[in-house]
C-alpha cells in the first residue's frame, strides 16, 4: 500500500468534513449545507462507505477527502497530504524538487521585484502617477507607509510594464507565468495591471510572491490580484507578514484582517502585530504560519463573518494552533481601517475584550433561542455538543461542558453523558468494518492507469482526451496526474509538476506495457468504460440519497427534484450504452 493510499485510508472523511460543515444521518449517508457555495437546503452528503463526498447542488461534483481538503483549504494535493499525513501520524518525506525549478523560480521572483521597484517609482516620481497620489493622500497615507509597503502605480497604457521588463531580459513567457501580463491565445499579452494603486505581496523572507492592484476610484472589480502562479498561492500567504513577523513575536500576539488597508492603517498606527487574509477565510496553512510566531490569535471580523467562522470553523483553527482563539466583532458597516482612524484606542478596547471565538458561538446560538423554554434547551445543547465534541484539549473541553450544564441549567455530569452518547451516534455513522456496501468499490482502478499510460505515452492522444472529465478518476493520484497532464504541453516537464510523493505512481504508469496497435479506439473505449462507472455510481448515490429522504420524509418537490436529476443521469448513462455499441461515435445531433 502507498503512503498515499495508507493517509487516505486513516484519515475518517467524516471527521474531516465535520470540521466544515455540520452533518447529520440520512440513511447510509450523511448530509449537510454545502461547504463549498451557499444554500438552504442540504444538497451536501457523504458517502462513510465509499470515503467520499458529492454536492448534488451547485458544485455538482464530488471526491475523496484529498479533494475536499485541496478545494476548502486551497491546497496543492502535496499539501493536503501531508496535511492529512501530520493528522493521522503518517510520515512522508518533504518535497523533493529538481535543480532547475528553483532556478526558475528565481527568475520569477527577480521579475516581480523589477515590476515592484517600477511600480513604486511611478507613484512617487512620475507625472502619470498624480491621481494615484491623491488618492493614497486622501486615505490618509504617510510617506513612510508608502515606502514600508512599496506601494505602486501601475500605467493606463497596455504593454508599459511589459516593455520595461522585456527589456531588462524578462521574456513575455517568464511575465506570463508571474502573472504580471495576461496571454490572449495566439495574439501576444497585455499587462495585468493598468492604472491601480499597486500592493506588492511579500513573504516573510521579503520576496515578492504577487501583487494587490485597487481602482482608483469606484469601479469594478475593486480589486485585481495576482493569479496562482508557481511562486504565488493566495490561500497560504498573509499579507503584511513581512513587516508583522517581529511586531507578532514581539507582542506575542498576531491579529487577522480582511483587507489590504486595513493591514495598512493598523501598521501607520503602530497596530504593528496585524495581517490580512486577503478578503477569503482563513486557511489551515495560514495558521501554521502564525502558529511559528505565536500561539494568540484574534480575528477582526464583520458579524456576518464572525457567526460563520465561530460556528464553522472556531474548534478548527484552534486545534490547529493548539490555544483559544479570540474574535473581535466590529462595528457594523465598518472596518478595521475605519474603526482605527476613527479612534485608536476604540481599536485597543476592541482587543482587550476580544472574546473566546467559542464563547462567541456560545453567545450566538443563545441569543438565538429562548432558554425557558424546554424546547430552546435541548436545541442549545444540540448545537452546542458538535462544537464541544471537537475541542481536543480535555481542560478545555471540560470548561465549555461545564458552561454548558450553566446555561441550560443541567449537571455537568448530564452533559458529560450526553457528550458521550453523541460522540458514539457519531461512531456508529463512521463506516462499519466489513462493508456490505451495494456501492461499486473504488479500488479497481485499471482502467484509470490505462488510460494516463495511454495519454503519457501518446501524447497526440490529448487531442481526443475531451470527453474525459476529472471527475472520473477516483484515486488522488491518477486525479492529480491527470490534472497536470491538461495544463501542460510538453510530458517532460510533468515529473516537475507532480509533488515528489507521487513519483513512484508516475513511474509504474510510465512503464506500463502497451501495444502500439489501434490506440485511438483503446482510448475512447477507455474513456467510455470511466463515464460509464462515474455515471453508474453517481446513480447509487443518488439511490440512497432518495431512498432516506423518503424514509426521513423528504418534501414531494425534494423527491421529485432528485428523481429528476436520477432520469438526468440514466439518459447519459443510455448515451454511454448506445456509443459503445457503435464503437465509441459520438451521435450525430
Ligand atoms: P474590501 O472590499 O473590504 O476592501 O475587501 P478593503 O480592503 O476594505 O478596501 P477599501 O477600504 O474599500 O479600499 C477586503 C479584501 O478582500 C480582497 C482584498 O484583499 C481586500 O483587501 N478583495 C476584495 C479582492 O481580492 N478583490 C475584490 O474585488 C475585493
Ligand atoms: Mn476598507
Amino acid at each position: 500500500m502507498s503512503v498515499i493510499d495508507e493517509v487516505k485510508q486513516r484519515s475518517d472523511i467524516v471527521e474531516v468534513i465535520s470540521q466544515y460543515t455540520t452533518l447529520a444521518k440520512a440513511g447510509r449517508t450523511l448530509k449537510g449545507l454545502c461547504p463549498f457555495h451557499s444554500e438552504k437546503h442540504a444538497s451536501f452528503f457523504v458517502y462513510p462507505e465509499q470515503q467520499s463526498w458529492h454536492c448534488f447542488g451547485a458544485c455538482s461534483t464530488g471526491g475523496d477527502v484529498f479533494t475536499f481538503v485541496i478545494k476548502k483549504e486551497g491546497l496543492s494535493f502535496g499539501e493536503a497530504l501531508r496535511l492529512l499525513a501530520q493528522r493521522v501520524g503518517v510520515t512522508i518525506p518533504p518535497r523533493a524538487t529538481e535543480e532547475t525549478d528553483k532556478d526558475k523560480n528565481e527568475r520569477l521572483y527577480q521579475a516581480n521585484e523589477a515590476a515592484a521597484q517600477y511600480f513604486h517609482n511611478l507613484l512617487i516620481n512620475s507625472k502619470a502617477g498624480g491621481q494615484a497620489r491623491n488618492y493614497v493622500v486622501q486615505r490618509g497615507f504617510k510617506t513612510k507607509t508608502i515606502t514600508d509597503f512599496q506601494l505602486g502605480y501601475s500605467l493606463s497604457s497596455w504593454d508599459d510594464l511589459k516593455k520595461y521588463l522585456m527589456q531588462r531580459s524578462y521574456s513575455e513567457t517568464e511575465l506570463s507565468q508571474v502573472g504580471l501580463v495576461v496571454a490572449i491565445e495566439s495574439k501576444g499579452s497585455y499587462d495585468r495591471f493598468r492604472n491601480r494603486l499597486i500592493f506588492p505581496i511579500f513573504d516573510n523572507r521579503k520576496r515578492i510572491l504577487g501583487f494587490g492592484a485597487r481602482a482608483l476610484d469606484d469601479s469594478a472589480p475593486k480589486y485585481i490580484n495576482s493569479p496562482e502562479t508557481p511562486i504565488f498561492n493566495k490561500s497560504s500567504v498573509l499579507y503584511g507578514i513581512n513587516l508583522a513577523r517581529e511586531p507578532i513575536k514581539r507582542q506575542d500576539r498576531a491579529v487577522i484582517v480582511e483587507g489590504y488597508m486595513d493591514v495598512i492603517t493598523a501598521h501607520q498606527n503602530s497596530f504593528g502585530n496585524v495581517v490580512a487574509s486577503m478578503g477569503t477565510s482563513v486557511t489551515e496553512k495560514q495558521i501554521l504560519a502564525i502558529k511559528k510566531l505565536t500561539k494568540n490569535l484574534v480575528f477582526a471580523l464583520d458579524a456576518d463573518a464572525a457567526g460563520k467562522e465561530a460556528t464553522m470553523h472556531g474548534v478548527g483553527y484552534e486545534n490547529t494552533i493548539g490555544n483559544e482563539v479570540k474574535v473581535i466583532i466590529l462595528p457594523k458597516g465598518k472596518d478595521p481601517d475605519d474603526v482605527i482612524k476613527e479612534d485608536a484606542k476604540g481599536w485597543q478596547r476592541l482587543l482587550n475584550e476580544a472574546l473566546p471565538i467559542i464563547d462567541y458561538s456560545f453567545n450566538l446560538v443563545m441569543s438565538r433561542l429562548d432558554l425557558n423554554t424546554a424546547k430552546d434547551k435541548s436545541l442549545v445543547e444540540e448545537r452546542l455538543l458538535p462544537i464541544i465534541a471537537e475541542i481536543k484539549d480535555g481542560t478545555h473541553q471540560y470548561h465549555y461542558v461545564e458552561k454548558l450544564a450553566k446555561s441550560v441549567g443541567l449537571s455537568t455530569r448530564n452533559i458529560e453523558r450526553d457528550l458521550a452518547a453523541y460522540l458514539a451516534r457519531r461512531r456508529v455513522m463512521k463506516p462499519p468494518q466489513e462493508s456490505t456496501s451495494k456501492l461499486l468499490p473504488s479500488t479497481t482502478n485499471i482502467c484509470e492507469e490505462y488510460c494516463l499510460a495511454l495519454l503519457l505515452k501518446y501524447h497526440e492522444l490529448k487531442a481526443r482526451q475531451s470527453g474525459l472529465l476529472i471527475e472520473y478518476f477516483e484515486n488522488s493520484e491518477n486525479r492529480e496526474i491527470f490534472a497536470a497532464l491538461r495544463e501542460i504541453d510538453d510530458p517532460s516537464l510533468l515529473k516537475n509538476r507532480l509533488d515528489s510523493a507521487i513519483w513512484e505512481h508516475l513511474g509504474k504508469l510510465t512503464k506500463m506495457n502497451l501495444l502500439p496497435d489501434q490506440i485511438e479506439d483503446k482510448f475512447t473505449s477507455c474513456i467510455l468504460n470511466l463515464r460509464e462507472r462515474y455515471l453508474r455510481n453517481l446513480e447509487l448515490k443518488k439511490g440512497a440519497i432518495l431512498a432516506s429522504e423518503a424514509e426521513l420524509g423528504g418534501t414531494p418537490a425534494e423527491l421529485a427534484k432528485l428523481n429528476e436529476q436520477g432520469t438526468k443521469i440514466s439518459a447519459q448513462l443510455k448515451e454511454v450504452f448506445s456509443q459503445k455499441s457503435r464503437g465509441g461515435k459520438e451521435q450525430k445531433r
